[in-house]
């Protein structure tokens, strides 16, 4: 994995850090080009990160006018649901009002994975061509931010599944595995994740302490991780609330 990787006390220092690295980049990417596209994840880990994101001294520092909100993966459930990732951002970021509602691109995963991931593409498409950001269909994210299960997923990308393999497509239906509910969702694909200027990693908790240390430790046969396929030509930051 070639992110640069922090260590920060607990997940309070860590959410600062992530709050304090959002808002640089969104502060940059406004400078140069007038817009800031970021890609939310589900998970509990960025929750923290959202409410700082929510209240002073980020919300008012944030270009929330020019800053659009996209999402990584979804759960098929309404967004209603204490399960649905856009659901939960909306609960502890959004309904504060920080981004106008026309720069919220959420997935309509209630509609099924494989008719929702089509229309989340499409609303992708053109929300890109229309930012003459050129032809090329598939985006260039300012920021992604990344959850990594204990099992090494990222997004609703798991260990084995045939969604690793596509080249082409931006989004894909995905079925978590067995164990992992809700288990229909939709997901943003790697040549997506990997075109992004920055991606952040946000991991919190330690049951995740041995992924990591298959992650950051070269020797160790980490390459059929779905979290050791993020290989970004842009910034790549590993957070951390503990050490390994
Ligand atoms: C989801 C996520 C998923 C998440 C990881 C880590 O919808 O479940 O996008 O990929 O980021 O499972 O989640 P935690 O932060 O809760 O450990």
């Amino acid at each position: 994995m070639n992110c640069t990787k922090v260590s920060y006390t607990d997940s309070e220092a860590l959410s600062m850090a992530a709050a304090d690295y959002i808002t640089e980049s969104a502060l940059e990417s406004v400078r140069q080009r007038g817009r800031f596209t970021l890609v939310l994840s589900g998970g509990n880990t960025p929750k923290h990160v959202y409410r700082r994101l929510a209240s002073p001294p980020y919300s008012e520092t944030m270009p929330w006018e020019s800053t659009h909100l996209f999402w990584s993966d979804e759960r098929c459930v309404p967004p209603e649901s204490p399960e649905s990732n856009f659901g939960m951002a909306r609960e502890i970021l959004l309904r504060h009002e920080p981004a106008p509602p026309g720069n919220i691109h959420r997935i309509p995963a209630e509609t099924g994975a494989p008719h929702a991931a089509r229309l989340y593409e499409d609303e992708i498409r053109r929300f890109f061509l229309s930012g003459g950001e050129g032809k090329d269909w598939l985006p260039v994210f300012d920021c992604v931010i990344l959850g990594i299960g204990a099992d090494g997923h990222i997004a609703s990308l798991f260990p084995g599944s045939w969604t690793l393999r596509t080249r082409e497509r931006p989004v894909l239906p995905a079925t978590a595995p067995e164990g992992i509910s809700p288990r229909d969702r939709v997901t943003m694909t790697l040549p997506v994740i990997n075109r992004a200027r920055r991606v952040l990693f946000l991991v919190s908790g330690s049951e995740k302490k041995d992924v990591i240390r298959t992650l950051v430790h070269p020797s160790r046969p980490a390459a059929n991780l779905p979290a050791a396929m993020v290989t970004p030509v842009g910034d790549c930051r590993l957070y951390l609330d503990f050490e390994v």
